[in-house]
């Protein structure tokens, strides 16, 4: 099939910086000033990830904890889960070693990255020396003639939010990403947990679209799922490419990681648990699937 004539997709847009940069500042103020969270009445729950609609209609789902495990297993085994990296950079603090570490990361992944400039709003604040930091450190910032983004915000008064996320939106649009809406869902585990609920995983849905009743199976485990929520913890009856969503239905708990494929029906997701097993028994590793 011709990729152009598939339906685009929300952007998956991670936020990467230095600890104590504002990262979590920031997501907090796009879900707050997202439409969901408004509608849902605010978010009561930590997913790992989240997708916002704005007001155009469009959405764009954001990662969070980027640094831990699960991003560099999915990045090891040749899986680009995000389209593009926020760099979050303190203007009070400028580059750190985990700036460089999460260019490292973005480079490494061949993806774009948006500077966020944040905590403008501090009165010790200096853009310049972010931007010229930048340059020394190898970014081809716009500034100096090269193509990387900078926006300044304030995660605290909310400055310069709205530039960000239309940054976001003309990157993705340049960037033409594009998923199949049909067929078996594909995704990857973001995190699983256990909540009162029961067993959940938080899934990234890459392509195709995921709806109760479906089988799947993650690693060396399966699933019917049971139901699916999104960022607000309301039930919805899919997830579309591009979305992330919490998946109940677990009896053991998926891997943080894990690529997650549909199967057909229940007796094709056992069996292909067991294949899996019996290979991990034999000590075989297959990429994209042990
Ligand atoms: P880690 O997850 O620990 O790496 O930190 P983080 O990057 O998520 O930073 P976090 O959002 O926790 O913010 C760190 C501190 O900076 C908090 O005290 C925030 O209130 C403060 N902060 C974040 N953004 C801003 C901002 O735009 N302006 C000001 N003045 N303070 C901010
Ligand atoms: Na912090
Ligand atoms: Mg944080």
């Amino acid at each position: 099939a011709d990729p152009s004539s598939l339906p685009l997709r929300p952007p998956v847009v991670t936020i990467m910086g230095h600890v104590d940069h504002g990262k979590t500042t920031l997501l907090d103020y796009l879900r707050k000033s997202s439409t969901v969270a408004q509608e849902h009445g605010g978010i009561t729950q930590h997913i790992g990830a989240f997708s916002v609609s704005l007001s155009g209609g469009k959405q764009i789902t954001f990662l969070d904890t980027p640094g831990h495990a699960a991003f560099l297993s999915m990045r090891q085994r040749g899986a680009n889960v995000t389209d593009m990296v926020i760099l979050v950079v303190a203007a009070d603090d400028s580059v750190m070693p985990q700036t460089l570490e999460a260019l490292k990361h973005a480079r490494a992944a061949k993806v774009p990255i948006i500077v966020a400039i944040n905590k403008v709003d501090r009165p010790e604040a200096n853009v310049d020396r972010v931007k010229s930091d930048l340059a020394t450190n190898g970014v081809e910032i716009e500034d100096y003639g090269g193509d990387v983004q900078v926006v300044c915000v304030s995660g605290k008064t909310g400055q310069g939010m709205a530039d960000l996320e239309e940054n976001i939106l003309l990157l993705a649009e340049m960037l033409d990403i594009r998923a199949e809406t049909d067929g078996m869902a594909e995704g990857w585990v973001l995190e699983s947990t256990i909540k009162p609920l029961g067993r959940v995983a938080t899934v990234l849905i890459k392509r195709g679209t995921l709806r109760p009743g479906d089988f799947i199976v993650a690693g060396r485990v399966h699933a019917k799922v049971r139901s699916l929520r999104n960022e607000a913890g309301v039930e919805i009856d899919e997830a579309p490419p591009g979305t992330a969503v919490e998946v109940l239905g677990w009896k053991e708990p998926p891997d943080a990681g894990d690529l997650v494929v549909q199967a057909p029906d229940e007796s094709k997701a056992k069996a292909a648990v067991h294949y899996r097993q019996e290979l991990h028994d034999r000590g075989e590793i297959i990429s994209q699937m042990a």
